[in-house]
C-alpha cells in the first residue's frame, strides 16, 4: 500500500481548477435595486434569478468570487443531510421536516434545470447517496431514520451491504441524488449574470448598513452602495440588527483530502453515520477518477492541532483503501443553528428590507441554492412555499433554549480561558512554518515563523468580542474559538464575524 505524502499547503481542488474573471472594487456611490453581499452558491443564485427578471443587481465580494465556502465544500447535491429527518420531525412537525426536505429537492432540480439550460459542463452527475454505519448502537437510528423517510414519502431503503470498502453494518440509501463541480458552475452563472447587467465588485468589505433616505451598504472603504433590498450573503451576516447572530449559531471547520487511488471508486455518495465523520465522494480531473474524502469536523479555534485532522483522514484512506497519491487537501467552516434549520429570510419581522441565509451546517449546495431562490421569490413578490420553514425570528423552547445556553457557556468558557492561560513561550525556540502565543511587554502576542524565517505577530485579542485566537496548523490562521473569526498570519480578516483586522506587533 502506497503511503503518500498530503500536500504541503491547503488548496481546495475545485478552486485550483477554475479561473473566474476578476472584477474591480468599489469606488465611490452605487445605487442599484438590490444589493448582494457574498459571491458564493446563495449570492450568485440570487443575482442570477433576479437578473433573469431585469432587476438591476449589485454583488460585492470581500475576496475573490469563488474563495469563500463554496469553494471548499464536497459539493454534494443532495437532500440527504447525514440523520436530521427524525429530529425534523420532533421539532417541526411532519409539515416542517416535509418542506425542508421538498426545498432541497427543489435546490437540486433547479440546478439541474440550470446546467441543463445554460449548457454549463460541470462534472454533473447523479448518484445514490449512502449513510452507512459500523456501529451496533446506530443501527435502530438508522432505522428511526429509515421511518421518516418513510412518514415524508422519501424514497429511500435500507441495505445491509454497500459497494465502498469499508467495515459497515447498514447503510440508508437516498436516491438519485448528484454532485458537481460546484465552481464550474457557479462561472457558467457569474458569466450569464454578467450579460443579464448584473455587477460584480470584489475586494469590497461590507462593515456597516446605514439608513437615511434609502438602506446603504457601507464598504471597508467608506463607499456607499444603497439598494432597496439588501442580502446578506456573506457566510456570516456582515450586519446583524441585534439579531445576534453570533449567539444563536455555532461555527465548525472541516477537513477534505483529495486522492488518486489504485481502487476503482464503486460509485455512489457516502458519509458515516457515527463521529468522527467520513464523507466520500468521486470527481474526475482529465477523465481520471479521483476520491474526495471529508470529515473529521470540529468546533473552530477549539481542539487539538488542525494538522492532525488532516493526518486523521489521511490514517482512514491510508487503511481502508489502495492510494497512489494525495493531490489536495484543503478545510471549510460551516455554521449550525440552534435548532439545526438554516436561517433564510428578513433579517427582522419588522424590517424585510435586508435579508440574510445563513446557517446550512455543511450542506450549502442545495440550502445555498434554496437560500437564493427564496430571497430573490420575496423581492420579485413571488409567494415560496419553504420560506416559513426557514424564518429567521423563529425561536422555540425546545430545542433552541439548551441549545442558547450550551453555545453561549462555551463562549464564556473560551473568554475566560483565554485571558488566564499561562503563555510564556519562547520565540528563539519556533521552527519555521510554526506559530506559538507568548507574552511581549505584557500582552498575549501570536507570532509565526514562516518558511524563510520571516516572524509575523499579532495581538491575539479578536476584534469582534475579545476573546483569545489560537494557531491553526493546518491552514496556517488565528481563529476564534467564540464565534469562529479566522485571521491571516498578518492579521486580516479570512472570516467573520469580526470586521477589523488583528492588530500587528513588532517583534
Ligand atoms: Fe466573537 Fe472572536 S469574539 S469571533
Amino acid at each position: 500500500m502506497t503511503q503518500s505524502e498530503m500536500p504541503a499547503f491547503p488548496e481546495s481542488y475545485w478552486h485550483d481548477s477554475v479561473k473566474f474573471p476578476t472584477f474591480s472594487k468599489v469606488e465611490g456611490t452605487i445605487k442599484s435595486e438590490v444589493v448582494i453581499v457574498g459571491a458564493g452558491i446563495t449570492g450568485i443564485t440570487a443575482a442570477y434569478h433576479l437578473s433573469q427578471q431585469n432587476v438591476k443587481v449589485v454583488v460585492l465580494e470581500a475576496g475573490l468570487i469563488g474563495n469563500g465556502t463554496t469553494g471548499h465544500t464536497t459539493a454534494k447535491i443532495t437532500a440527504q443531510h447525514g440523520i436530521i429527518y427524525d429530529e425534523f420531525i420532533q421539532h417541526f412537525g411532519l409539515e416542517g421536516a416535509a418542506k425542508y426536505y421538498k426545498a432541497q429537492s427543489e435546490a437540486k432540480a433547479y440546478i439541474k434545470d440550470t446546467i441543463n439550460k445554460l449548457h454549463i459542463s460541470c462534472d454533473y452527475k447523479e448518484e445514490d447517496a449512502y449513510i452507512y454505519t459500523n456501529q451496533d448502537n446506530y443501527l435502530s437510528t438508522l432505522e428511526k431514520e429509515k421511518a421518516a423517510y418513510d412518514q415524508l414519502g422519501i424514497e429511500g431503503e435500507m441495505t445491509n451491504h454497500i459497494s465502498l470498502q469499508v467495515p459497515h453494518k447498514a447503510a440508508l440509501i437516498m436516491k438519485n441524488q448528484a454532485q458537481f463541480h460546484p465552481l464550474k458552475y457557479l462561472k457558467a452563472l457569474v458569466e450569464e449574470c454578467t450579460k443579464n447587467g448584473v455587477e460584480f465588485y470584489e475586494n469590497t468589505t461590507a462593515m456597516d448598513m446605514e439608513y437615511n433616505t434609502a438602506p446603504a451598504v457601507i464598504t471597508r472603504d467608506g463607499h456607499r452602495v444603497y439598494g432597496k433590498h439588501i442580502i446578506a450573503a456573506s457566510h456570516f451576516p456582515f450586519y446583524d440588527k441585534e439579531s445576534f447572530y453570533f449567539t444563536r449559531m455555532y461555527p465548525e471547520r472541516s477537513y477534505i483530502i483529495a486522492m488518486k487511488a489504485e481502487d476503482e471508486y464503486p460509485g455512489g455518495m457516502y458519509i458515516t453515520a457515527e463521529s468522527p465523520t467520513r464523507s466520500i465522494r468521486s470527481a474526475t480531473i482529465n477523465g481520471e477518477t479521483i476520491w474526495i474524502i471529508g470529515g473529521d469536523s470540529h468546533k473552530t479555534g477549539q481542539g487539538k492541532s488542525t494538522i492532525k485532522h488532516y493526518e486523521s483522514l489521511k490514517a482512514f484512506a491510508d487503511s481502508h483503501f489502495r492510494v497512489k497519491d494525495y493531490i489536495y487537501r484543503w478545510s471549510a467552516q460551516d455554521l449550525t443553528t440552534m435548532d439545526k434549520m438554516p436561517y433564510i429570510g428578513a433579517i427582522k419581522n419588522t424590517d424585510a428590507s435586508i435579508m440574510v441565509a445563513t446557517g446550512f451546517r455543511k450542506w450549502g449546495m442545495t440550502n445555498g441554492t434554496i437560500a437564493g431562490k427564496i430571497l430573490a421569490d420575496k423581492i420579485l413578490g413571488v409567494k415560496n412555499d419553504y420560506a416559513s420553514v426557514f424564518i429567521p425570528s423563529r425561536f422555540h423552547s425546545d430545542p433552541d433554549l439548551k441549545k442558547f445556553m450550551e453555545i453561549n457557556a462555551d463562549v464564556a468558557k473560551h473568554l475566560l480561558k483565554g485571558k488566564l492561560e499561562f503563555t510564556d513561550n519562547s520565540i528563539e525556540k519556533l521552527q519555521p512554518d510554526e506559530a506559538t502565543i507568548t507574552r511581549i511587554d505584557g500582552q498575549r502576542t501570536g507570532v509565526y515563523k514562516d518558511k524563510h524565517n520571516k516572524l509575523f505577530a499579532v495581538d491575539t485579542t479578536c476584534t469582534h468580542l475579545g476573546c483569545e485566537v489560537e494557531w491553526n496548523s493546518g491552514d496556517r490562521s488565528w481563529d476564534c474559538p467564540c464565534h469562529g473569526s479566522r485571521f491571516s498570519i498578518t492579521g486580516e480578516v479570512m472570516e467573520g464575524p469580526a470586521k477589523k483586522p488583528l492588530k500587528q506587533r513588532k517583534v
